[in-house]
């Protein structure tokens, strides 16, 4: 079976997915040992790699090197690519073009960042073989145009907006779709709506799966880590272990807690 299916079947069986970022070698090879059900090359790559402001600098070409250090180092486990800034947004031939550089350097599947105004997007790559996992809520490629990296949907309309893009991305052919800094009530309305999988970043437990970037839960991440942040390594003896221990909670629902998400219920 092919990763993303045997993804989504775990999904159906309602067992939680868990999802970790990560962009080099030996970190994958751990993450696949460990049982992680999905590696999430992100372009926070930029902030954590390589010191860079926000993720907006980072080119195709660093995307597929890291895309291509991490598949050399996995087998079988789901490996999913961000589509940088700049790589799709100006036409739909032009992400096509960008997503089958990641695809050729070893993704199964891209992700990028919008709602209705990608929908065309999305059902030109996936009619072209091209897996597609959304990202809806906080778009850190957006960020000087929403007003920064605060939770977002607080607004009855706009959360009638976030479940509709939703709704349009399933439609469109996406995969699965991840739900960044949204209150948990409404990554759940999200969620009950969708059939495909939503993988939550600050959205509360209620989605499909969760994601965190890895440094983060490793707490190598320098300065103030968000709420929705947990140090994996207090309580661990090695790297090994704090992955092991991120994966169980995730997969038990005890990550993340009342005290990662945001609570605020839809205005
Ligand atoms: O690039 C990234 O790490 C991401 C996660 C925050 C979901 O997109």
């Amino acid at each position: 079976m092919s990763p993303m299916l045997s993804l989504q079947q775990k999904c159906r069986e309602d067992e939680k997915i868990a999802m970790l970022t990560c962009y080099d070698a030996s970190f994958a090879s751990r993450l696949e040992s460990a049982g992680i059900d999905a590696i999430l090359v992100g372009d926070s790559l930029g902030m954590v790699v390589q010191g860079q402001p926000t993720t907006l600098p980072v080119s195709l070409s660093d995307m597929a090197y890291h895309t291509a250090a991490v598949a050399r180092a996995t087998r079988n486990t789901l490996i999913i690519a961000d589509l940088p800034f700049g790589s799709y947004q100006a036409s739909p031939g032009q992400a096509f073009d960008a997503a089958a550089r990641l695809m050729a350097s070893g993704a199964h599947c891209v992700k990028l960042e919008g709602g209705e105004l990608m929908a065309d997007t999305v059902h030109f790559l996936t009619s072209r073989g091209i897996p597609v996992c959304g990202h809806l809520g906080l778009l850190p490629q957006s960020v000087f145009t929403s007003g920064g990296y605060g939770i977002q949907a607080k607004t009855t309309a706009a959360a009638e907006r976030l479940i509709d893009d939703a709704l349009l991305l399933e439609q469109a052919g996406a995969s699965m779709v991840v739900l960044e800094a949204i209150p948990a009530a409404l990554a759940r309305q999200t969620t009950e709506r969708i059939k495909i999988p939503t993988i939550g970043i600050g959205a509360g437990n209620e989605c499909d799966g969760q994601v965190l970037v890895l440094y983060d839960m490793l707490g190598i991440t320098p300065g103030k880590t968000p709420r929705f942040v947990r140090n994996f390594m207090d309580g661990a003896s090695s790297i090994q272990q704090a992955i092991e221990h991120y994966i169980a909670a995730v997969k038990d629902g005890s990550f993340p807690a009342h005290q990662h998400s945001y609570l605020k219920p839809v205005a």
